[in-house]
């Protein structure tokens, strides 16, 4: 298995990165004003970044390859953003990311986890399937760029699912 990446919280400096694979990953990506509130002004997000530390002749640059935002709202566990950059895809990161918000949902006493995901995202619907959600129900129309149904989906009991 690919392991050569970390899972951190980010920080402020990260915003660059983080919008600039924002808007490689989605049609209607988060603005940096969004970015920046949630990665300082909002006292329920949480933020990680996957890391990759690429060796070069002279020093090791770190890369920011994927990134989770997610809320833990007292019982609640929202999934509000997962991205991985389109060549690093296919190696557990995303999944690494979402366990690791598991992780931290479950020790801050969240007991179950809730997330919309655009109907026609096939990649992630698998992966939150696999994960142990369910669809709980569908909003029409509710998102634009294109417009497109949400499937909202929960896990509750929120669990850790064993290895992907
Ligand atoms: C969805 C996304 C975050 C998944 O990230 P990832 O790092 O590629 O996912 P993982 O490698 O951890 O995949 C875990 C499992 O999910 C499923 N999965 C992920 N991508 C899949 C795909 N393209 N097709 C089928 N199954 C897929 C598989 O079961 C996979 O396990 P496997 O590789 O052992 O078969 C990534 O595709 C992405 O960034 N997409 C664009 C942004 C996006 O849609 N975000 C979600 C918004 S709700």
């Amino acid at each position: 298995m690919f392991s050569e990446f970390e899972i951190v919280p980010a920080t402020p400096d990260m915003v660059e990165d983080i919008l600039a694979l924002e808007e490689a990953c989605f049609s209607s990506p988060w603005t940096r004003k969004i970015l920046e509130g949630e990665l300082t002004g909002n006292q329920f997000a949480h933020f990680l970044v996957a890391m990759r530390h690429e060796q070069s002749k002279t020093k090791t640059e770190p890369t920011i390859i994927g990134y989770h935002c997610f809320w833990i709202v007292f019982e609640e566990l929202r999934l509000m953003n997962l991205a991985v950059q389109a060549s690093m895809r296919r190696r557990g990161i995303g999944w690494a990311l979402v366990t690791e918000a598991f992780r931290l949902g479950l020790e801050q006493s969240a007991t179950r986890a809730v997330l919309e995901v655009r109907a026609s995202n096939e990649p992630a619907r698998i992966l939150y399937t696999r994960m142990g959600f369910a669809q709980i129900s569908r909003r029409p129309h509710y998102y634009t760029n294109p417009t497109e149904d949400a499937v909202l989906m929960e896990m509750n009991p929120l669990m850790i699912s064993s290895g992907r």
